[in-house]
């Protein structure tokens, strides 16, 4: 094929792309791509199309030993190498490269490549030589995998929009601490950028032995010493530190979660043991529990629906009442000291009972008949009955509501009998206490039955008897 020897602007272009897409190949791994740079990966998808049609046209063309305009043969090899770099690009941005991307890229890689190669040989005149159709031949096959491995990484529509928000997988009853809690942490977090694709600082998140091993700069995480370890000193460190981990303004871990990779360190970083392995006093089983907690807008799907009007009639100056969230059928419920008090402002909520999961009754005069309502609202979560005349005869009445949360029954008439009851109530976390008839010993009691229940019982000197007491006792107990 004759063509203009002066001309060939579009064969730089090519040799340039093609240096380009090596080199990116190669060095992958050392390559940190400015954001913007990475979103242009993300029109992979819709650039794709095009150089296939253009390249299986231009193979038609060459197979059937037909004239390929030459024209026609530069675009299609330009763009087949801007959609394999393009391509690159969305790939480096993407969380842990599965296999199949892995392929997809490496393929979609080698059908530009080859076609660079067969640009080349037909512009010397070899393009009618059998390896030339052979290679055609090739691409051809080449094509078709990885359009279709390219089909099994897509995602779905959303995919141009704001990164995959990938959600938490629940954890099983009595979890594996390193399976079930700790590696999706680093799963979701780290390897990204620690996995055998793209291996940086040498280390690699994508398993327990592989983590232990460390990376670059020697062991990460140091058996029974978090504080010395390197991986949790560099979560610690100040957000625009170099070394932050993971770096460059990506979602730092939350303190729990630190707390959760801290302990487990500090504990052995097994890769075996399991929950209920832990002493209950063990810090890691309170943040693992809270982790267990079911996602609220889960849980309260199966809330009766609730109109908007039906809220209105019952709200008023002394009553309001609004969703927890958004749309969400769970309710909150304040309530305030009317001039006149009658026990029916509370009691008319009684049609909304099982959508309040937060109720503030503090400061009122209550009695038996409201206690019954409250104890009736058996999805409760948050309760403050704080400053009321309650004893432990309405305390006895909360038995059953399993879903209680968070009690506040300071400053009440109740007594030791009460923390029996509190003693029962399995998901109750925090219960502010102060001021109330019971004894500093059934306290210590409870806090030792209870102890990931968080008792707060106010500032005072009395307070700190207590917990002196209650940790002697810790102490007593383990030996
Ligand atoms: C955006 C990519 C990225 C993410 C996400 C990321 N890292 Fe890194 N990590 C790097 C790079 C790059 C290095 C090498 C440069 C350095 O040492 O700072 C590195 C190095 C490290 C090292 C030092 C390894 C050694 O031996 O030198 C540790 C430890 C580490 N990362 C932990 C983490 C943890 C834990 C997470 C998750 C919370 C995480 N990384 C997430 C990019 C990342």
């Amino acid at each position: 094929m004759v063509y203009n020897n002066k001309n060939r602007w579009f064969d730089y272009a090519i040799f340039g792309l093609t240096v380009f897409l090596i080199f990116c190949l190669l060095f992958e791994q050392y390559i940190e791509l400015p954001s913007v740079v990475a979103w242009l990966g993300r029109w992979h998808p819709m650039v794709l199309h095009f150089p296939i049609v253009l390249l299986l046209i231009v193979l038609f063309l060459g197979l059937t030993g037909r004239p390929i305009p030459r024209s026609l043969f530069v675009v299609a090899v330009l763009s087949a190498l801007v959609t394999a770099i393009s391509g690159f690009f969305l790939g480096t941005e993407s969380d842990s490269k599965g296999e199949l991307l892995v392929w997809h890229q490496w393929m979609g890689a080698g059908v530009a490549l080859i076609s660079v190669f067969w640009y080349t040989l037909d512009g010397v005149g070899l393009g009618q030589k059998f390896y030339s159709k052979a290679l055609q031949i090739v691409l051809i096959v080449l094509i078709g995998f990885t359009g279709h491995y390219g089909g099994m990484v897509t995602h779905g529509e959303d995919f141009l929009a704001l990164p995959l928000n990938k959600k938490r997988k629940a954890i099983p009853e009595n979890p594996m601490i390193f399976a079930d809690v700790v590696n999706p942490i680093l799963d979701q977090n780290c390897v990204a950028c620690h996995n055998p694709n793209k291996k940086k600082g040498s280390l690699l998140m994508t398993s327990w032995a592989s983590l232990l091993k460390g990376g670059e700069s020697g062991k990460t995480i140091l058996v029974g010493d978090s504080g010395n370890s390197e991986l949790i000193r560099r979560l610690l460190l100040p957000l625009d530190d170099e070394e932050h981990m993971p770096p460059d303004g990506k979602k730092p871990l939350s303190p729990d979660e630190i707390k959760i990779l801290e302990r487990w360190i500090a504990l052995g970083a097994s890769d075996t043991v399991r929950l209920d392995q832990l002493a209950p006093e063990e810090s890691l089983v309170g943040l693992v529990k809270n982790l267990m907690e079911p996602d609220p807008l889960v849980k309260w799907a199966d809330l009766p629906k609730v109109a908007d009007s039906t809220l209105q009639n019952l709200d008023s100056d002394y009553v309001t009442i609004e969703r927890v969230s958004g749309n969400s059928q769970a309710l909150r419920i304040d309530v305030y000291l009317p001039p006149v008090y009658d026990a029916k402002a509370i009691t008319d909520l009684k049609r909304i009972g099982s959508n309040i999961v937060e109720l503030d009754l503090s400061g009122l005069p209550i009695g038996v008949e409201e206690m019954a309502f409250v104890a009736s609202c058996a999805n409760l979560e948050w309760l403050e009955l704080d400053r009321t005349p309650i004893t432990d005869a309405e305390v006895e009445m909360l038995r059953n509501l399993k879903q209680l949360r968070m009690l506040k029954i300071y400053n009440t008439k109740i007594g030791d009998q009460s923390a029996a009851v509190l003693k029962e109530m399995e998901n109750l976390k925090r219960v502010y206490l102060w001021e109330t008839g019971l004894s500093s010993a059934a306290l210590v009691e409870l806090k030792l039955k209870r102890p990931n229940v968080l008792i707060d019982t106010g500032i005072d000197e009395e307070t700190k008897a207590f917990f002196v007491a209650t940790d002697t006792i810790a102490k007593i107990e383990d030996k």
